[in-house]
């Protein structure tokens, strides 16, 4: 699509100018220098509905052009206050993964399936695709994982340069703490590569530190484990969605596109094909042939089924997932408290910059506790015509190396404190209209969860004792 696009705007003057005898050839010539660089991006068109598959720059366009582009116009505390940034705190997810070994497991039975039994349209290409995953791939960072990492610690280092600036690094003033799980620690890796590639300095010695506690309080929340994790029917709204006229309508379109017999095709094979197309992007940048299987409708149906999964099992379906978040809320609030706290001149400067990478499992809960991207009606299996302009949408939230961003400023009135989500400004839900409150009417905002949000107390009690979607 770009080529043409390009071809046909540029082709304007062109063609109205004398050159309109030139053969197309030479006009591809002469445009040749507009398309600046590489081979034009194939994006799949569905690209943007991946859920929490989706790539980065599919929310980022800018980044398609150039990965290392900054929107400076993002950090928004008041002019007029001369506000200085003194903290930076990066809740951060995980860069673009292989699947798991159950998706890889799906994979393959898909593919076999498409192998002996579809009889026409793409099958041809598809049976002659290459099942190149195996299991034991299961959920590792891939080297593009590694790039998303990289390429976002350059952004927060061109954005914050006092903050994450060498000086700190070699002092090790700027704090890494990373879940155990290698996706992460990789991660966590290649974002300290990329803050050396920009402070232009070769050996990385790493310094980071593993910290469960903080980036998978999920597992060790007794309450969330039982109550939602281990519970079939906490999921309900999912599984009716699953086998929903949305659904049978995108598995009934899918069969005749294939030529397979529409029983032959559960819907788990056809999220696997969903899913296949978003890693063949995500790992290897290809538009892969599995892709013209869906169109832009089918795509939002399968977004909105991961999307019911995600609300229902990590966000605002069930307050026990929002609470099991309290360690690491706590823990921020307490480093910006330290980091704002008026101090003589003297004294040490505040602790620059803490870094923490996990997964999308530990950003929602946290999001959800915050009170963000909960709208007025839950999304579940009986509304999705309902629901598209939801703010819930996991493609938009969580794609790979997502990333929640505090930034704690020094103003004359005070400090204050930003929000940004995917290097974008959002604001604090009960102070609309301000990009960068002071961090007093921050905390008083949030003062019910600062003086409560006891992770024992809330994950010790009952499973089931609480009703879903109450308090928060
Ligand atoms: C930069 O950010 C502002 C607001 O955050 C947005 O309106 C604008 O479109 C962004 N520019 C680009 C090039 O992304
Ligand atoms: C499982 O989830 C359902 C639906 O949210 C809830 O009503 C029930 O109490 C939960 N069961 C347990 C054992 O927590």
């Amino acid at each position: 699509m770009r080529p043409l696009l390009l071809l046909r705007r540029a082709a304007v003057p062109l063609t109205t100018a004398p050159l309109t005898a030139a053969p197309l050839g030479l006009i591809l010539i002469l445009l040749r220098p507009a398309c600046s660089s590489g081979p034009p991006p194939d994006i799949p068109t569905i690209a943007p509905y991946f859920g929490t598959k989706t790539r980065y720059e599919e929310v980022n366009v800018r980044l398609q052009r150039d990965a290392l582009s900054v929107n400076a116009s993002a950090l928004r505390a008041p002019r007029a206050e001369r506000c200085v940034p003194v903290h930076l705190t990066a809740v951060i997810r995980h860069g673009s993964r292989y699947p798991t070994a159950k998706n890889i497991r799906r994979i393959h039975k898909l593919a076999d399936l498409v192998r002996t039994e579809a009889s026409r349209g793409p099958g041809d290409e598809l049976r002659r695709w290459d099942m190149w995953y195996t299991e034991d791939m299961d959920g590792q960072l891939v080297d593009k994982g590694r790039d998303d990492l990289r390429l976002l610690a350059r952004r927060l280092a061109a954005m914050f340069p006092s903050l994450l600036s060498e000086e700190n690094g070699r002092r090790r003033q700027i704090r890494l703490d990373s879940s155990s799980k290698h996706r992460c620690v990789s991660s966590v890796e290649a974002f300290q590569q990329g803050l050396h590639q920009s402070w232009g300095v070769k050996d990385v010695q790493y310094s980071h530190q593993v910290n469960d506690e903080l980036m998978r309080f999920f597992e060790r929340c007794r309450g969330y484990v039982e109550g939602v994790e281990n519970n079939r029917t906490a999921l309900v709204e999912e599984e009716k969605f699953k086998w929903g006229e949305e659904m049978e309508g995108v598995r009934r379109r899918m069969a005749e596109r294939l030529g397979l017999p529409h029983h032959r095709l559960t819907p788990d094979l056809v999220e696997a094909a969903f899913i296949l197309c978003s890693y063949e992007l995500s790992i290897r940048s290809l538009h892969s042939p599995w892709c013209f299987l869906f169109d832009e409708d089918d795509a939002k149906v399968l977004e909105y089924k991961s999307d019911l999964k995600q609300y229902w099992k990590r966000s605002h379906g069930h307050v026990i997932s929002s609470l099991s978040s309290c360690p690491l809320f706590h823990h921020i609030f307490r480093t910006l408290d330290r980091a704002g706290r008026p101090r003589r001149t003297e004294e040490a400067p505040p602790e620059p910059a803490s870094i923490l990478v996990g997964h999308g499992e530990t950003l929602l809960p946290l999001l959800s506790l915050l009170g963000l991207y909960k709208d007025q009606t839950p999304p579940t299996a009986q509304n999705y015509n309902t629901q598209h302009s939801r703010s819930f949408r996991t493609s938009r939230i969580v794609p790979y190396a997502a990333n929640l961003l505090f930034v704690l400023y020094d103003c004359q009135r005070g400090p204050r404190l930003q929000m940004l989500l995917n290097e974008t400004p959002v604001q604090f839900p009960g102070l609309d209209g301000q990009d960068a409150p002071l961090y007093r009417d921050v905390r008083a905002n949030y003062r019910h969860l600062l003086d409560g949000c006891d992770f024992y107390k809330e994950c010790e009690v009952k499973p089931g004792g609480r009703g879903p979607n109450t308090e928060l």
